[in-house]
């Protein structure tokens, strides 16, 4: 048992909201998006959210309060308490090493944020053109000095909240700063609603076309809701290790997620309005919102000062989310007997050391594709590699043999104290249609339609058979 719990349950959702809300609702999701056509890909997005990314938090949440430890410890006492094999704590260290790789470009991306608050200070941004906002963030991009000073500064500070333990620094931080944050996105879109381009926006984001979704993209959907939603990655089954027995796991589950998914179309509403009215690329790519923001604060009365409040604030945003990713490796270190703070320090020093492969493939490296031999990554650079490891192979597979333990190993009785009446809902979820979607979207994904129909042959014939 943990020493200490989360005072209450608000203080939780604060947490799991503050681990939740990150760069993947700001940054990446628009990106994403306009990379994937819009409409269709937020369709699909929003339906992993509910109908697998929900139901898995809960799960996730419900492991970690049984286990009462780290993501590995708790596979390992909770296999063990159902009288499963051992090799479930695979789970759990696929998903801390998930989050130790996250956090390695998580962190460089991160850091671009500390160079735009400066830049906000001083008034760079007033009136800039969209060209001159993309060659600002060009030349950030193009120095890998200044890319590993800011990585460098923001796993630092992640460290130090590690250090002292996630409940000090975090209760207080996110209680104030994730509602702030909330506010000012409300501001950014009632600004973007006057550009002009709204409803050219609500079409992109909420009429979809299928034309322009692809397999990739469904199985970028997919993988988003998971990092989106901070799961497959211990996160959630640390935080839930600290979560008292009385609180409602189910409810918890789904304040999270709708908050998470409200700030995530919030900056889609606050950020394509001002990329159409700019007539720049909704495909754009990682740069999207570092290249249109500083146009639209430039042209708003007190632009500056609202700039530099949005990248403070998304810089915190970053933080809360990656003191989590370093909570599964931190908690694990700190079980087998090494002091929260040497774990904190060896576990930053190694995420920091790999992220400075992914300063290096934003410039120097940028022409380096390791896996260039496989026509899908051919144009993948390593961070690139990174980010699709991770999200896109790891997250769903972690996610599969979550749901499989918990649809299929554990006794339904055990799951049933934990989830009360909610179980009713959430069982035959998380035993048939996740493994089933997680599955279909992989078979997708690697054999395509025709796979898709093959298996499908395949299964109809057996059943007859
Ligand atoms: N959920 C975070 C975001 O959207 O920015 C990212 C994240 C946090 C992923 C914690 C994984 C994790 F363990």
């Amino acid at each position: 048992m943990p020493t200490t719990l989360w005072s209450s349950r608000f203080v939780f959702i604060m947490a799991a909201v503050g681990s939740a809300v990150g760069l993947g609702n700001i940054w990446k999701f628009p990106y994403i998006t306009g990379e994937n056509g819009g409409g269709a890909f937020v369709l699909v997005y929003l339906a992993c959210i509910a109908i697998i990314g929900l139901p898995l938090m809960m799960s996730e949440v419900m492991l970690g309060r049984r286990g009462r430890k780290s993501p590995i410890g708790t596979m390992a006492a909770v296999a063990n308490d159902e009288g499963r094999s051992k090799q479930w704590v695979g789970v759990g260290i696929m998903a801390t090493l998930a989050a130790f790789i996250i956090l390695s470009f998580y962190s460089v991306i991160a850091g671009w944020t500390m160079p735009y608050i400066l830049s906000a200070l001083k008034g760079e941004f007033s009136d800039i053109s969209a060209d001159n906002s993309g060659a600002l963030f060009g030349q950030l991009l193009a120095s890998p000095g200044q890319l590993l000073v800011w990585h460098s500064a923001f796993m630092v500070m992640t460290v130090l909240v590690s250090a002292g333990g996630v409940r000090h620094g975090l209760e207080r931080a996110v209680t104030k700063l994730m509602p702030a944050l909330f506010v000012l996105l409300l501001i950014l879109v009632g600004y973007a609603s006057t550009t002009g381009h709204f409803a050219q926006t609500l079409t992109f984001l909420f009429k979809p076309d299928f034309t322009a979704l692809t397999a990739e993209g469904v199985l970028t959907a997919l993988g988003h809701a998971f990092f989106t939603l901070s799961l497959a990655s211990g996160a959630m089954m640390a935080y839930g290790a600290y979560l008292p027995q009385h609180v409602s796991i189910a409810r918890t589950a789904v304040v999270v997620a709708i908050m998470d998914t409200g700030v995530a179309l919030l900056a889609g509403l606050a950020i394509f309005p001002i990329v159409f009215a700019n007539g720049l690329a909704a495909g754009e790519g990682p740069g999207l919102i570092f290249v249109t923001l500083p146009v639209a604060f430039g042209q708003m009365p007190g632009g500056g000062f609202f700039a530099t409040l949005f990248f403070v604030l998304l810089l915190f945003a970053a933080w809360t989310s990656s003191i989590s990713m370093l909570e599964s490796l931190v908690s694990y270190l700190n079980e087998k007997g090494i002091s929260r703070v040497k774990a904190a320090i060896g576990g930053g020093i190694a995420a920091w050391l790999l992220g400075i492969t992914t300063v290096l493939s934003l410039n120097v490296w940028s022409e380096v594709t390791p896996l260039a031999m496989f026509s899908r990554f051919e144009s993948k650079t390593l961070f690139d590699l990174y980010d699709y490891l991770t999200a896109n192979i790891m997250m769903p597979l972690g996610a599969l043999f979550i749901a499989l333990f918990v649809g299929w190993k554990m006794q339904a009785t055990h799951s049933r104290t934990e989830l009360g009446a909610w179980h009713k809902v959430w069982f035959p979820i998380v035993r048939y249609l996740t493994p089933l979607a997680l599955l279909t979207v992989f078979a997708f994904n690697i054999w395509g339609l025709a796979g898709l129909e093959a298996a499908w042959h395949w299964l109809t014939a057996s059943g007859q058979g």
